[in-house]
């Protein structure tokens, strides 16, 4: 699909995001594993967890899904326990999902079955041998394609014992396949992270009871039964982002975004935009599965360049396309470093979103693990691609709100991964609040 956008000269709206996606995968995948039946609500609509859905299905799990035309979907999922699933007649097929491939991985390392999962091109081009390494010293059987790299993945699983690992790759997919293969393990595990990774695992699992506690940078589980737990996942701020940013560069904008989750190891696309001096109020309202909520409002704002470092980094990596835009249109100089890992991403997002925001005349070099951006510039409307990537496919339509003339972008449906409503939230921008 071809999505065809020009700026436009005032933005008044109320968003309410999507559920975050990576906490919709994390509560399907552990309450289908575990005692009792449970009620998860404004899950995540997008493909990604989908995905999930679907390959827990082939597993063996009874999930009901309700998804009035009106509201966000919600689903029932019976947790078949610890030893309740059963061998899959066919391939999983995870589609465009690094998080549904890695965190089943672990799950999957513990069963007594053979499952082969698989995905699409991007998804098997991305890298797999940070999960098989620790599952197989906690005594998985796992191989991969290109030498155990690569998706397809084959898992013979079978019973696994604790281990001490320290993540290579700060990485809370990798972190988070590890946890979940030590709720199956003999003996205690603990995953030493080198810096902060988003955390909603852990509070999930917690939350249904696991024996897990941090200390400091070291997690450790000791195994047991999960019970399930009834949910209403909070709005997702890496899709919440795309307006708060757009309310931040654009001249006349006033934007409230609702029931959006604020994780702090998620939230630093907020830390980001306020100092580069962006009109930003975050207005707390409650916790939901452990996870803080609240509104955020943002009025247009005179923005200032900003440097990131791996920490910051780390803590928006999925927004990290939509803050090289912010900083396009900031005074100064921004600089990214310590973010290579958007090279493994859905595409190597740092090449690609050097090529597609220089077609709208930024200013914008590439650094090995970030990139360098020149602010400062009025950007004009250009044909674009979206490179199969949902993140930058949306980061070019807010770009294109504030261009001159009209933006082309090619492969825009590809926002339906996380955020299927985008194009049509988009087209409410000018409603009144
Ligand atoms: C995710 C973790 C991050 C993030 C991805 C979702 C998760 O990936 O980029 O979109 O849900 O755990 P990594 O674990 O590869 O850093």
């Amino acid at each position: 699909m071809e999505k065809r956008v020009s700026g436009i000269s005032v933005i008044r709206v109320k968003v309410t995001p999507p559920g975050d996606k990576s906490i919709s995968h994390r509560a399907v995948i552990l309450n289908s594993i575990a005692e009792g039946r449970a009620e998860i609500s404004n899950f995540s609509p997008g493909g990604d967890c989908l995905s999930t859905i679907a390959c827990l299905e082939s597993l063996g799990v009874k999930v009901r899904r309700q998804k009035p035309a009106d509201l966000p979907p919600s689903l029932e999922v019976w947790g078949v326990g610890r030893e309740g699933l059963r061998e899959a007649e066919d391939v999983l097929d995870a589609g465009n999902s690094a998080t549904t491939v890695r965190l089943l991985s672990g799950l999957l390392a513990a069963q007594p079955f053979l499952t082969i999962i698989s995905g699409d091109a991007s998804l098997r081009s991305r890298p797999m041998g940070r999960v098989i390494q620790p599952l197989r010293l906690m005594g998985a059987h796992i191989w991969g394609r290109g030498e155990d790299s690569l998706a397809p993945l084959a898992i013979k699983g079978g019973s696994l014992r604790g281990i001490e690992y320290t993540l290579p790759v700060p990485s809370a997919q990798l972190k988070s396949a590890i946890l979940i293969a030590a709720l199956f393990a003999e003996g205690g595990t603990t995953v030493e992270e080198p810096l902060p990774s988003r955390d909603h695992t852990e509070r999930l699992l917690k939350a249904m009871g696991a024996n897990l506690e941090r200390n400091g940078s070291r997690i450790s589980l000791t195994p047991s039964p999960l019970a399930a737990l009834d949910l209403h996942i909070p709005g997702d701020i890496s899709s919440a982002a795309y307006w708060l940013v757009a309310g931040a560069i654009h001249p006349n904008a006033e934007v409230e975004v609702v029931n959006c989750g604020v994780n702090p190891t998620r939230s630093g696309i907020l830390d980001a935009l306020r100092d580069m001096g962006a009109r930003l109020e975050i207005i707390p309202q409650h916790r939901e599965g452990g996870e803080p909520v609240a509104n955020i409002r943002v009025q247009s704002s005179d923005l200032v360049a900003i440097d990131i470092d791996s920490e910051k980094a780390l803590r928006l990596i999925d927004e990290i396309p939509l803050l090289a835009l912010a900083a396009c249109v900031a005074r100064g100089t921004t600089t990214i470093r310590g973010a290579g890992e958007l090279r493994v991403k859905e595409s190597d997002r740092i090449t690609t979103t050097v090529k597609e925001l220089s077609r709208l005349g930024a200013d914008i070099e590439e650094l090995p693990d970030g990139m360098i951006i020149h602010g400062g510039r009025r950007l004009r409307g250009a044909e674009v691609d979206s490179h199969g990537d949902h993140r930058l496919a949306m980061t070019l339509g807010i770009a294109a709100l504030i261009a001159q003339g009209e933006t082309i972008i090619s492969n825009a449906e590809v926002a339906d991964i996380s955020y299927p409503a985008f194009w049509q939230d988009m087209g409410r921008l000018t409603k009144p609040m």
